[in-house]
């Protein structure tokens, strides 16, 4: 087993394997680019290099990007070629189990035995496709979320199969690319997926019913509980609100909507139990230090108002104007 990586191959130089070729360059990783002909991978190298210079124009990469883009972004004639002596393979091709088992298999007949081969799938379980692979121990999802050069969080999904040694060593790559990752289990759409679905099909039932127009439905989310999402996640929201409030809430829409929105059995055993958040000193994230309610407070009133701020200096969307 390698212990940190250096080089990388990228298969599928498309929308999601550009971006995240172009990242793993930019942290001075040597990455090789193949696509489905040695024609595409051109100009997909040539594309890549190109947005890179205009994002350092316009000040979205840091000064010098592009100069360590350029150094570290290879070509291939094939993804035999690209794969053959790299630390690591991120396969970025359509969303087609026969597609990816097809370059999954090239990838493992011309890679080193023990190059870690990750994919960007986006929902497929890493058992759909670690059956195509070699050496499945060396397998795992790397997701990262579009656009990639610009999405910081990334979910890594191991499988059966998959050797837990496997996962420091991608954190770390993904680390030194500015990216953080957490590991959630084999099952369809991960996490990411599902919460993500899962909002938009709530907020389609929300349309059909009448009850909001699309545009309104997405004025609320982003200027209510999404604008608290960069910095906090549903569980510290809810242990900063008070979870005894919450389960009171879930009663309404228990009674409204029946068990589809039933107070989840997490949240009453920790009610139950007198854990109701920060409040309490106890919650969905452990126990609080004393202290904590004060400088919780202090960091979510800071930052919701340079949240406010930044939204301000950018101005509305092209969708809003
Ligand atoms: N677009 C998104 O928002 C998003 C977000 C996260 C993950 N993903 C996932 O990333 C993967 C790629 O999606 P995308 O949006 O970049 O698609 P894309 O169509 O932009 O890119 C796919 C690339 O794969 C290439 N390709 C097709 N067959 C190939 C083959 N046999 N060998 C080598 N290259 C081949 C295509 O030419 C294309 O350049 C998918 O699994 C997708 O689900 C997409």
């Amino acid at each position: 087993m390698i212990s940190t990586i250096e080089t990388a191959a990228v298969i599928g130089a498309g929308y999601m394997g550009g971006g995240i070729a172009q990242s793993l360059a930019a942290a001075g990783i040597v990455v090789t680019l193949a696509d489905v002909s040695a024609e595409a991978t051109a100009n997909a190298l040539k594309r890549l290099l190109r947005e890179a210079a205009e994002f350092e124009a316009q000040g979205l990469f840091p000064a010098g990007s592009t100069e360590k883009i350029t150094a570290n972004l290879r070509f291939a004639e094939s993804i035999e070629e690209a794969v053959r002596d790299v630390d690591f393979i991120e396969e970025a091709v359509p969303e087609v189990p026969a597609i990816k088992h097809e370059v999954l298999r090239r990838i493992c007949a011309a890679a080193r035995p023990d190059a870690i081969i990750g994919t960007n799938t986006s929902t497929l379980p890493v058992k759909i496709l670690a059956p195509a692979v070699s050496n499945p121990e060396r397998f795992l999802t790397v997701h990262f979320s579009n656009p990639a050069p610009f999405i910081p969080g990334v979910e890594l999904v191991a499988g059966e199969a998959t050797d837990p040694a496997v996962i420091p060593i991608v954190k770390d790559m993904l680390r030194r690319a500015g990216r953080s990752s957490a590991q959630v289990a084999d099952v369809p759409g991960f996490v990411l997926n599902r919460l993500q679905y899962v909002l938009l099909k709530e907020s389609n039932s929300i349309v059909e019913a009448g009850i909001a127009t699309a545009r309104d439905v997405d004025v609320i989310v982003r200027s209510t509980f999404g604008f608290r999402l960069p910095f906090f996640g549903p569980f510290a929201i809810a242990d900063m609100a008070g979870l005894d409030i919450y389960a009171a809430c879930f009663k309404t829409f228990e009674d409204a909507f029946g068990e589809r929105l039933a107070t989840p059995a997490l949240l009453k055993s920790l009610v139950d139990d007198g854990k109701f958040g920060v409040k309490s000193g106890d919650g969905f994230y452990g126990k609080f230090e004393p202290d904590m309610a004060a400088k919780l407070v202090a960091y979510r009133n800071k930052a919701y108002a340079r949240m406010a701020q930044l939204l301000e200096e950018l101005g509305p969307s092209p969708l809003d104007e």
